[in-house]
This record gives C-alpha cells, structure tokens and sequence, in this order.
C-alpha cells in the first residue's frame, strides 16, 4: 500500500478499547472488499505447491480470482483469473497446464498470460490488440516459501512490507519447510475473530487450562509496524528475554527432564504441531541421559542439542540461530492481515483466515504445519476439509480455540457489550492490528480507554 506508512514505534501499552464493527457490520464487511484486500499484501500459496513449469493455484479472496503459475523454471506469474472474451473464471483449485484453455468459447492463454487462441479472430477486423487480450498481471512475490500476491500495482515491495517480521524469521529458513498437513473448514465468525485467536498467549489459562501443570504461560508482546508478535516471560523482570524464554519451555514441573517431556508429548498429542517426533524423543531420554538435579538450562542445552543431533543423523539440518534471536523472536507472529506463524528451529504452524463472501459472520480458516524433512521425505499432502468440531481430524487443542470463535462472535452482537479491552502488555498483536487495520480501513482504531 502506498499510501500508509507502517509505524515503528515502541509498544504503546496505553489501555485501549476497539469497537465491534470490523467484526460484525456487513457495510465494514464489504468495505474490506475495496480498502483492504485490493491493497494488501496475501500469502496465497506455497512455492512447493508449482514446482514445476505449468503448475498453478487459483486464489480466491472475496470476489477476486487469481492464478497463480510457475510460467518459467525460475519465475513465478500471477494474473486475474478471467478471460478476456466474457469473463469466465479461468481456472479452478489446483494443477498442471501446458496453457490455459477457457471452457466457454475455446480462447487460449499461455503461461506467461499471451493470448494464443480467440476462435474467429477476424472477426474483429483486427480490433483485438495483444494488449487487451493478455491476462491482467498482479504483483507476485515469495518470501519464507509463500508466494504472495497484491493487486495494488503501486504497492511498496514485499519485503519492505514484511519488515522486521521477515529479517526476524528469516533465520529459521521457513522456506527450507515443507506441509506436514493442512485443513481447512467454513467457520461460524469473521476472519478477524479468527485470526485473533492465534495471536496471542493471554488465552492459554482460559481456554487450555491442561496446558498449565507443564508451564506458565506469560508472555510479553510487541508492535512491529504492519505485525506483531510475542513470547514466553517469566514474571521476574530482573531476567533477561533469553533467560526466560529457557525458563518457560523448561516447564514449571521440580523436575525439567520430566516437564520437558510431557510437555512434548501432550503438544505432540493434542496440536499435531508445534514440535516434531524428533523433539518428543530426545525429550523421553532425558531422564535416562542427565541425572536428577540438572539445572533447567542444563537440561534445555541437553534436549536441543541431542535433537539437532538426532535430526542431523536423519538429514535434517538445523538452522544455525543465536540463542538470543530466537528469543527475541518470540513464539508467534501476526504478518498483517491474516497470516499467523508459530515457528521453531524445524516446525511451524501457521494458520490463515478470509471473508467467505461478504457476510461477517462467515470466513474461511486454515491451519497448515510446515516441517523440515530429509531431502525426498517430505510427505505429499493435500488441503483436507474439516468441520470446526471434528476432534479427530482437528485435535483437542484447535478444537478449543474454535470453541472461542462462534461464541466471540456472538457474544460482541450483544447490546449489552461495550467493545473490546486486549490486555496492553500481553495482547499487542490484537491492538497493533486494528491499528493498522484502521490504516487501510479509515475508520476503526483503537481508542483510549479513559
Ligand atoms: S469467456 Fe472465455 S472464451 Fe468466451
Ligand atoms: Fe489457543
């Protein structure tokens, strides 16, 4: 977006309170259709999904069609997915095309987006230039192995759009990340309300309560001019980022070998994510490895290292991180709008979240796990659809965040509500969004609480 600049400010930890009407009115709803959407920088799919020449993937955001095609070994196209004679969609989903043939009157693209056929061409007496005929081209990026899309021909480039957020992560080599599966479902809320739920740790003590005999769930949070994100705090102030990033993932068991290992084993469990098989094993040794009354950050240094070590032997190889850079990096990121990463050294789990068409109180949600694999083991997947209650396919953790979900965004159509109040040390990422949002939006912003 051209026009709005990304504040970079400190985190204002001022106290505010944000109105309901981004969630709930269907004017805003369409609004977003034409002041956020169109301007905005989206993650629309993986590089993996087109490795090869002819691959592509049509994305869809609100009455928007794009595809997306890799149209040489080594670039990346992607144009509105309508064909010029009348305008028919394209192309639907995913696939392989040698060309682009549309199913109405038989015009033909090519993969850079020429026109190669109209069936009857002289018809028009030579009145169809090539120019109006190629496929609208819209701005095409990739960053940490996304392909992202803006249909804003003047907006600034990726990666200066992505900062800090990309110098932060880039040390994890996202993009070096493969699915290990990806589900998607109709939920009952605005995107919003979705992507909210992902953004912040203030919600682990209400909403997964059995997560708290493994660790205390403080965490700080902060503004990064168009994102946000945040990490695990020990409540001493006296300890620094990198110490208390330790301590937390240590647990708050007397004994770390053993809250290492059954927080690994009840996130492997219940999320399906957010650690590795790799992970869950090196932490059921500790107790076999160390010996009892191994200080916390004895016992973490044992865990990561045995881990990279198990990992290496698999050809896995991690990234080489600063242990304090990975603190600072925290747990979770916001990229603004609607893409949320919670890294590690070889995982991620990210989730997105659209408007399905222009009704508040509907969007699309995804989850995808990214891994790190042995070259030629990585698994093939597809996007699996599942119902916001399907425990089986979704785990009992997400379950709960989904539980959230419908009945936030019923709750804020009360009339007895008053707007929202986000924590301002923990909720950043929640205030630092409407922030920008209301940047796109011209309306919406954070106010004061007096
Ligand atoms: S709409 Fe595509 S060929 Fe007619
Ligand atoms: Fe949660």
């Amino acid at each position: 977006m051209s026009t709005a600049a990304a504040s970079r400010e400190e985190p204002n930890v001022e106290p505010v309170t944000i109105g309901t009407e981004a969630f709930t009115s269907a004017e805003y709803a369409k609004a977003e259709g034409v002041r956020l959407w169109p301007r905005v920088w989206q993650h629309a799919c993986r590089v993996e999904e087109i490795p090869n020449v002819g691959d592509f993937v049509v994305y869809d955001i609100l009455d928007d069609t794009i595809l997306i095609v890799r149209s040489k070994p080594d670039k990346i196209s992607a144009f509105y997915n309508v064909c010029a004679h009348r305008g028919r969609r394209l192309m639907s989903g995913c696939g392989h095309a040698s060309h682009f043939h549309c199913r109405y009157h038989a015009w033909q693209y090519d993969l850079e987006g020429e026109n190669i056929r109209v069936l009857d061409k002289e018809d028009w007496g030579g009145a169809l230039a090539p120019e109006r005929l190629r496929l609208r081209e819209v701005r095409v990026d990739t960053w940490g192995g996304w392909v992202w899309i803006n249909m804003d021909p003047d907006c600034e480039p990726l990666r200066e759009y992505l900062e800090p957020a990309a110098s932060m992560l880039d040390p994890f080599q996202l993009e070096q990340m493969r699915y290990r599966w990806r589900q998607w479902g109709y939920f009952d809320c605005n995107w919003k309300t979705a992507m909210e739920a992902f953004i912040e740790s203030y919600h682990v003590e209400g909403t997964h309560p059995q997560l708290l005999k493994y660790a205390e769930f403080y965490t700080w949070s902060q503004s990064d001019g168009w994102h946000s994100h945040h990490g695990f705090k020990e409540r001493d102030p006296s300890l620094s980022t990198s110490q208390s990033n330790t301590i937390v993932r240590a647990g708050r068991g007397a004994d770390a070998r053993v809250s290492i290992a059954d927080l690994q084993e009840e996130v492997f469990r219940t999320v399906n994510a957010s650690t590795t098989r790799t992970f869950v094993d090196a932490a059921a040794r500790l107790v076999q490895e160390l010996p009892e009354g191994t200080p916390p950050d004895r016992v973490m240094a044992h865990f990561l290292e045995s881990a990279r070590r198990d990992d290496a032997a698999r050809g896995v190889r991690w990234p080489d991180i600063d242990p304090d850079h990975y603190a600072r990096s925290g747990i979770a990121w916001n990229v603004f709008p609607n893409l949320s990463i919670a890294h590690g050294y070889t995982f991620a789990l990210c989730y997105r979240a659209r408007p399905h068409g222009h009704d508040p109180d509907k969007c699309i949600f995804e989850a995808s796990v990214l891994e790190r694999f042995p070259q030629g083991g990585e698994p093939k997947t597809e996007w699996v659809f599942a119902e916001p209650t399907d425990v089986q396919k979704w785990r009992s953790v997400l379950i709960q965040d989904f539980a959230n979900m419908s009945e936030v965004q019923r709750g804020m159509k009360c009339r007895g509500f008053r707007g929202t109040l986000p924590n301002p040390r923990q909720e950043q990422p929640v205030i630092n969004f409407h922030r920008n949002l209301a940047r796109y939006m011209g309306t919406g912003a954070p106010r004061p609480l007096k």
